[in-house]
């Protein structure tokens, strides 16, 4: 019997974020963030253009909706609503939401909404030191409860942070410096903390203000294997995991720090302040469901981890190919860490970003042969439904990308959509979009609901 695995209603799409695609960068009101401020590269693009989906969007979303998309996320410009992150609310810029949101609705297309994707308003950098201050984490629930307020009845499926397990490896994404701090781990938790505390906010304030609103607690998901069969590796690669993955997604579940953690923290004497009523707004305002990046897999060597930090340990696998990059292809890891998952929480899942940067270009046809986009997202798909075989219950897939888009380095030329987007890394030429081959895959993998791969 052939029996369906993806249930009616799975939601299928593409992801994005406001700075990588809108451009529009000072436009109808929008403070800068700290994205605009930061140092380009010798000959990588700026974020002032991106893909211009800011004035493109309708053509965009036609696209999407030929492609049958029933989903699509992207970001919430803070500084498009706050300009300065602390003042008066910029009506143009939730303006701006509105008619996209209405736009995606009137297709079809259901918006999943991040509510921050690394681009702090740069005044709140510039004068609180970014997550740093509790301050900033106040500013961010006055940011969430405007925007569900505005948008609460058109968006259902929210995220807070985008990859919140990158705050702790790199806190200026979060627009904190450490410079000056007489502990520098100690203030990466400290921010850490803050982070945990900002999401818990948004979580109540979501449940208090929009009936049925859904929020996720979201990591980029690294799935990690002990590097040889020795014991040394295993526990080495378990800590690593924990503190990759586990540690997020024990808050966002399970409303509180887990052991592994506080024992270590205490140990070192490290331990974040915890404001009054942080336990408890931790504990009572979990997550509805979890949210995934995935793109690749590593290693953990126990003979590489320097001191007591078991990330050093992560060393990449000999028995995978890469691409460009160096991210390893590894689509068993997806079915890995969504069975590892699943069996831990008991939540649903969603897939919210996967796939595959490439250097690419248009071939006479106006378009791009992108079988091996096709056979990466292919094979991925293959293991979460092989997952999903097994009960985990997830509910939505999204590609990384949908129009091209500039990547989070700063290059244009790592191209993850399934349309190409005319212009170069400096040179804008005229943004025209064509559709790969992967389009018309992709558009046959909805319309069977993942049945025809
Ligand atoms: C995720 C981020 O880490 O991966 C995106 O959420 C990013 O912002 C994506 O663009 C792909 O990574 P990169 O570095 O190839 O752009």
């Amino acid at each position: 019997m052939n029996k369906k695995i993806i249930p009616e209603g799975f939601l299928w799409g593409g992801a994005v974020t406001s700075f990588q695609t809108e451009g529009a960068w000072d436009e109808d009101g929008k403070g800068p963030s700290i994205v605009d401020a930061r140092p380009i590269k010798e000959g990588q693009s700026d974020w002032k253009t991106a893909v211009d989906f800011y004035h493109r969007y309708k053509e965009d979303i036609a696209l999407f909706k030929e492609m049958g998309f029933n989903a699509y996320r992207t970001s919430i410009s803070w500084s498009r609503i706050f300009p300065d992150g602390e003042g008066e609310v910029n009506e143009q810029g939730l303006q701006f939401y509105d008619d996209l949101f209405d736009e995606m609705l009137a297709n079809g297309i259901q918006p999943v909404i991040t509510l921050y994707h690394f681009d702090l308003p740069l005044a709140l950098a510039e004068k609180y030191n970014g997550f740093a201050s509790r301050k900033v984490v106040d500013l961010f629930e006055r940011y969430a409860r405007t925007v569900f307020e505005r948008f609460g009845e058109k968006v259902k499926y929210w995220l807070t942070f985008n990859e919140q397990n990158l705050v702790l490896m790199h806190p200026e994404l979060w627009g904190v410096s450490l410079e000056g701090a007489e502990n520098e781990e100690a203030m990466k938790y400290q921010v850490t903390h803050n982070a945990f505390i900002a999401h818990a906010k948004a979580v109540k304030a979501l449940h208090e203000l929009v009936p049925g609103g859904q929020m996720a607690g979201m990591v980029t998901y690294t799935t990690t294997y002990p590097h040889t069969p020795q014991p040394k590796d295993a526990i080495a690669n378990l800590k690593a995991k924990e503190l990759l993955a586990d540690f997020y997604f024990d808050v966002f579940a399970n409303g509180e720090y887990p052991t592994y953690i506080t024992k270590d923290l205490e140990r070192k004497g490290i331990m974040p302040t915890f404001e009054e009523g942080d336990a408890e707004l931790l504990k009572q305002h979990t997550v509805d469901y979890l949210s995934i990046s995935y793109y690749q897999s590593q290693t953990v060597s126990a003979e590489k981890v320097v001191g007591d930090n078991p990330l050093t340990g992560l060393t990449p696998n000999p028995n995978l190919k890469t691409n460009e990059w160096g991210w390893a292809i590894d689509p068993i890891g997806l079915r890995v860490c969504l069975k590892d998952m699943y069996a831990r929480y008991r939540l649903p899942i969603f897939i919210t970003e996967n796939g595959i940067g490439v250097r690419e270009e248009l071939n006479e046809n106006n378009s791009v042969e992108d079988d091996y986009r096709i056979d990466y997202l292919r094979e991925h798909i293959k293991q979460m439904k092989l997952a999903m075989e097994e009960g985990v219950d997830v509910f939505g897939y999204l590609t990384w990308g949908s129009t091209d888009l500039i990547s989070s380095g700063g290059q244009f030329e790592k191209r993850y959509g399934f349309i190409y987007v005319n212009r170069g890394e400096t040179d804008l030429r005229d943004l025209k979009r064509y559709k790969k081959k992967s389009f018309d895959w992709y558009k046959n993998v909805i319309a069977s609901n993942g049945e025809v791969l």
